[in-house]
């Protein structure tokens, strides 16, 4: 009994073996049976997490940003162009917006502090001009809240341009300047006076006003989810998980709040109270304003200070004294690699400098001394 049912166990398996080769065998008369279905395609997981572009997108875009900047007037625009190129409006003739904003090199004169007047020192670095209209206040304290009250600080401030606090040497000197003054009363029909510090500082803000620089980041903020590599993407998500984006809002990544310098761990050597210098409340001792990070990849070195050489050294620094966190290598890497997407292009055309009108027997000569 046993051994029978065996014999048939054994039996039946061959028997199925048989009509699996057979089977084959037959395939090619029989109609071909449908492919299986692909399998499904490997679910690539998005880079950027949902919310991450949240944080940039609280304000006004970029792109609605250098709109109102093409409705300003070109004449306005065109006038402020000449002024910031003006060595004229310095005491000694010898120092312009552009000698440490050079348009050319993305807005700044890429030293650790500039030199001025008689090539004295200052105690701050200078920030780009490129897109500083869209930040909430200007200056590293924040002391000016629009680029046209911001244009006149560095006219009179004895370490820059250095002319008399009162003004009036800027004024005569555009006033004896017949292209110049006529341009001012074209442009300022209703003013009492034309030719004015006020003025002047429209005007170079207007022209400050067009150098918005969008970038491929914008494009990606616009929908345009292929503008990032990979790496960069990694590096906005590292930029957004690690928390740099408690600070670095909106378009300009930066440039809408103040913060204080080491929020987490005391900064080390720091010497300058930033806001606190300015309102002397002992709360705003060594904040700073969050400078927007656009074009940061063209204007080291970094800090108010100029003391972080380069972007890697700072996005060490500011993980650990303003999160209190480390980050890998391979994450400063994405990180850097995030940030040099943030730079836009230099609009080359717009920028060049004008021809200056001439001076006249009547326009106040350089005055060398102190
Ligand atoms: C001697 C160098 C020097 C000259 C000349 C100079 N600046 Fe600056 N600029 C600086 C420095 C340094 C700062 C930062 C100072 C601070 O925050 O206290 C600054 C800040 C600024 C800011 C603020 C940017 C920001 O992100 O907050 C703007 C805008 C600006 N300058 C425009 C101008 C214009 C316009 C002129 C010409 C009228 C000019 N600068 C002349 C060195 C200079
Ligand atoms: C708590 C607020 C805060 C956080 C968080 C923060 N930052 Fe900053 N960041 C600042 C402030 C304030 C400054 C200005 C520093 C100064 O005045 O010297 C700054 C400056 C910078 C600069 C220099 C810009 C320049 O033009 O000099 C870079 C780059 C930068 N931050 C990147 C980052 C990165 C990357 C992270 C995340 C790892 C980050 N920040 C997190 C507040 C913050």
């Amino acid at each position: 009994m046993r051994k029978s049912m065996l014999i048939f166990a054994f039996a039946t398996a061959a028997m199925f073996a048989c009509k699996e080769e057979g089977n084959q065998a037959e395939a090619p008369s029989k109609p071909t049976p449908p492919p299986p279905p692909p399998p499904p395609p490997t679910k690539t997981e998005p880079i950027i997490g949902e919310f991450t572009l949240m944080s940039f997108q609280g304000g006004p875009t970029i792109e609605a940003l250098a709109k109102e900047g093409e409705k300003i007037s070109n004449d306005l625009v065109n006038l402020g162009r000449m002024l910031y190129y003006d060595m004229r409006l310095s005491k000694a003739h010898d120092v312009s917006c552009n000698t440490c904003h050079d348009l050319a090199s993305y807005g700044v004169d890429g030293k650790v502090l500039s030199t001025g007047h008689r090539g004295q020192l200052g105690k701050r670095n200078s920030p780009t001009v490129y897109n500083s209209s869209m930040q909430f206040v200007q200056f590293w304290d924040g002391r000016s809240k629009t680029v046209e009250e911001q244009a006149l600080g560095p006219i009179t401030d004895p370490a820059e341009m250095a002319m008399p606090a009162d003004g009036k040497r800027v004024v005569a000197t555009l006033e004896s300047i017949p292209e110049y003054a006529d341009a001012f009363k074209k442009l300022f029909p209703n003013s009492a006076k034309p030719v004015s510090m006020e003025n002047v500082g429209k005007a170079i803000g207007a022209f400050e006003r067009r150098l918005i620089t969008p970038t491929r980041f914008h494009k990606l903020l616009a929908g345009d989810t292929k503008a990032l590599t990979d790496e960069e993407q990694r590096g906005l998500e590292a930029f957004h998980q690690v928390g740099c984006t408690s600070c670095h809002t909106g378009a300009g990544v930066g440039g809408t709040q103040y913060q204080k310098l080491g929020a987490v761990k005391a900064w080390p050597n720091l010497h300058d109270k930033g806001v606190g210098e300015l309102t002397k409340k002992a709360e705003d001792d060594y904040k700073f304003k969050v400078p927007t990070l656009l074009n940061v990849a063209k204007t080291a070195p970094y800090g108010h200070d100029g003391q972080m050489a380069t972007m890697e050294e700072t996005v060490k620094m500011m993980a650990e004294y303003q999160l209190g966190k480390s980050v890998t290598d391979a994450e400063v890497k994405s990180i850097v690699a995030f940030l040099s997407a943030l730079t836009g292009e230099i609009p080359t055309d717009f920028i060049k400098q004008p021809t200056l009108p001439k001076s006249t027997a009547k326009t106040p000569k350089p005055d060398k001394k102190k």
